[in-house]
C-alpha cells in the first residue's frame, strides 16, 4: 500500500486541523518515496464546524459518528484527535476492526486502558503511533546521538518543566480539559505526557517517583462556545464549574539506570506563554534546551580544554537530514507543525513499510504507567514504583 486512506476524528479542533494539515503537507517537505495519505473522512462532532471542513479537506466526507469511519472499509487509518476520555473507547474499537490508529496524548485515561490497547495492537499487527511530536523536532534527535555517544557520560540528573498560562487568570473559563470526567489526570496526561515522553526518549525508563499534584484555581466560570485558547468577558450571570483534576504537579523520579529527575509542570504559570525546558546533567557533559530557542542545544564537555570550558550553542541545521527537507539554513525555525508533519510523515512510513516508530501503543502505556503513578503517589503521599 502507498497511499494511506485516512479518518481524522476530532477534525475541527486543534489537533484535527494541525493533523488534517499534516497528512496534505508532508510529501511537500519529505517527499512520497514512503507513500503519502489521502484524508477520506473528516469526524466531527459539531455540525457548524461543516462548512469550515469542506474547505480544509474539499475531497473528505464529513461525518459526525466515528464509528462510521471505524466501519468504512476504504479507511486504513483512525486519527483520533478527540478529548482524551474518548481515545481509550475509540482507539479499542478501531483497532478490533483491523485499523491503524494514530492517537493523541495521553494514549488512554489509565494505564490498564493503555496495555489493553497495546495488547490488542500486538494482536492485530496493526501499526500504532501515539502524538508525541515533541520530541520529533531534530534538536532532541542531536541531543539524543550526543548522549547515546557517550559524550556527556553517564546521565546523573534530569530537569525538566512545562509550564503554560492557559489557567494563570482565576477568570479563565471552564474547558474540558479541567474536568476530572474528560480529562481524569488533568495537567499530568495533557501537559505532563509530553515532559515523560522526553524522560523516555532521552534518558530511558522510570523506574519510581513521588508527585505532589494540586489545584490553584479550585472554581471556573462556565461560558458556552469558546474554543481552546479563546477568552470571553464575563457578564456576571455565569454559572461556576468546579475544577476536578490537577492544575500541576512537583515530581520526584529514579528513572531504571540511576539517574534522578526533578520535574515540574502546570497550567497555572501565568505570564508563561509556553514554557518547555530541560536540562541533563551527566559524569562527563551536560546538555540544556529550551523551547524559546526551538532548534537550539546548549552542550557542554568536560573534554574542553580548561580555562576554555562553557556552554556552546549548537543550532540544528541542514546537516541534518529532516531539517534539511524544511530549510536550507540553521536558526530560521522549525516549529510545533513541522513537528506534527514530521510525525505524519513517520506515521504513513510506518504503515507503508510495516515498520513501528516510536512512540507506539507500547511506549504509550509506558507513559500512561507514569501518569498513573503521579496520580496514586499525590493521593497516597509515597513513592511509587512502576514495573
Ligand atoms: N500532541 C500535542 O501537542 C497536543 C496538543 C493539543 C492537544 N492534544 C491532544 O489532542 C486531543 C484533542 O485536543 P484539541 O486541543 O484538539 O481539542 P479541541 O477541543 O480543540 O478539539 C476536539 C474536537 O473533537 C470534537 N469532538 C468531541 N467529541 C466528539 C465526538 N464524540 N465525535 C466527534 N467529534 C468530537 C470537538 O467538537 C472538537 O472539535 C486531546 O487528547 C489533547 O490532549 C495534543
Amino acid at each position: 500500500m502507498q497511499k494511506v486512506r485516512a479518518a481524522v476524528l476530532g477534525a475541527s479542533g486543534w489537533m484535527g486541523k494541525v493533523h488534517t494539515m499534516a497528512y496534505q503537507t508532508f510529501p511537500h517537505f519529505l517527499g512520497s518515496e514512503n507513500g503519502t495519505a489521502e484524508v477520506k473522512i473528516l469526524v466531527e462532532a459539531n455540525p457548524d464546524a461543516a462548512a469550515d471542513l469542506a474547505q480544509r479537506a474539499p475531497e473528505a466526507r464529513i461525518v459526525q459518528d466515528w464509528k462510521e469511519a471505524i466501519a468504512d472499509p476504504e479507511i486504513d487509518l483512525i486519527d483520533i484527535c478527540l478529548p482524551d476520555s474518548l481515545h481509550y473507547e475509540v482507539a479499542k474499537a478501531a483497532l478490533l476492526a483491523g485499523k491503524h490508529v494514530y492517537c493523541e496524548k495521553p494514549l488512554a485515561d489509565t494505564a490498564a486502558e493503555a496495555r489493553e490497547l497495546a495488547d490488542i495492537a500486538k494482536e492485530k499487527g496493526v501499526i500504532t503511533r501515539v502524538g508525541h511530536a515533541f520530541p520529533r523536532n531534530p534538536v532532541h534527535d542531536l541531543a539524543k546521538e550526543i548522549i547515546d555517544a557517550g559524550e556527556i557520560g553517564e546521565i546523573k540528573l534530569f530537569k525538566a518543566c512545562q509550564h503554560i498560562d492557559m489557567y494563570g487568570d482565576p477568570l479563565t473559563p471552564y474547558m474540558w480539559r479541567a474536568n476530572g470526567e474528560l480529562a481524569p489526570t488533568g495537567i499530568i496526561g495533557d501537559t505532563g505526557s509530553h515532559v515523560f515522553s522526553f524522560m523516555e526518549f532521552l534518558v530511558g525508563p522510570v523506574a519510581k517517583l513521588v508527585a505532589d499534584n494540586f489545584i490553584v484555581t479550585p472554581k471556573r466560570p462556565v461560558v458556552d462556545g469558546l474554543a481552546y485558547g479563546e477568552t470571553a468577558e464575563l457578564t456576571g450571570d455565569e454559572d461556576w464549574a468546579d475544577i476536578t483534576n490537577p492544575d500541576g504537579t512537583n515530581l520526584m523520579v529514579q528513572f531504571a539506570n540511576g539517574a534522578r529527575g526533578l520535574v515540574d509542570f502546570s497550567r497555572v504559570a501565568t505570564g508563561r506563554k509556553f514554557m518547555q525546558t530541560y536540562e541533563i546533567y551527566g559524569t562527563k557533559g551536560s546538555l540544556a534546551y529550551t523551547y524559546d530557542e526551538v532548534n537550539r542545544l546548549r552542550f557542554y564537555s568536560n573534554d574542553d580544554k580548561i580555562g576554555r570550558r562553557g556552554y556552546r550553542e549548537i543550532d540544528v541545521g541542514p546537516e541534518n537530514e529532516t531539517f534539511r527537507a524544511f530549510l536550507p539554513l540553521p536558526n530560521f525555525a522549525l516549529g510545533y507543525n513541522e513537528s506534527k508533519i514530521i510525525e505524519a510523515a513517520e506515521v504513513v512510513k510506518s504503515i507503508v513499510t510495516n515498520t513501528p516508530a516510536w512512540p507506539t501503543f507500547e511506549n504509550g502505556h509506558h507513559i500512561c504507567q507514569i501518569v498513573d503513578a503521579c496520580m496514586t503517589s499525590s493521593d497516597t503521599q509515597s513513592w511509587v514504583d512502576i514495573a
